[in-house]
């Protein structure tokens, strides 16, 4: 099934400039690129975005780390685009990351982990209204 998902590359990786090689790596995939910006999140984005983690130890921390610096956020479109690009992120931890995958390859840490994927098609939907319009996501089939 064709699917949308939300990527981010976060500040870590823009800051160690391997942003290039992430957008390398995606084009290399059977995922297409359909929406692609640079942003600075405020603090309270950073919050709104990862509402759902509102309460863990790790909130206040992700949500600082993500308004630190700019991040980019995609949209990847493709055949079970969720699953798929869950898979070449690898695990959350870079340490437990298969070999050759991005957060393994470029993460620093759980929460310096170079980038996000949504996690199921109801945050997919959530994730990718929060960023982008209809209109700046490129449409229909090449
Ligand atoms: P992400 O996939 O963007 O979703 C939530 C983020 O919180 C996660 O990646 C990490 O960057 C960060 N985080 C920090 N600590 C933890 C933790 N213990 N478990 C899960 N996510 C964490």
């Amino acid at each position: 099934m064709t699917q949308q998902t939300l990527a981010i590359i976060k500040p870590d990786a823009v800051g160690k400039k391997c942003m290039g090689e992430v957008v390398r790596f995606i084009e290399q995939s059977d995922l297409r690129i359909t929406a692609m910006k640079m942003i600075r999140m405020t603090k309270a984005e950073a919050e709104g975005f990862y509402a759902v983690h509102r309460g863990k130890h790790f909130f206040d921390s992700v949500t600082t780390f993500m308004s630190s610096g700019p991040c980019v956020v995609m949209v990847l479109e493709g055949a079970e685009a969720i699953a798929r690009w869950r898979e070449m992120m690898g695990l959350t931890d870079p340490g437990k990351a298969a070999p050759g995958t991005i957060r393994a390859k470029w993460g620093s840490s759980i929460e310096k982990n170079v980038v996000h994927g949504s996690d199921a098609p109801e945050t997919a939907l959530f994730e990718v209204r929060y960023f982008f319009s209809e209109m700046e996501i490129i449409g229909g089939k090449e």
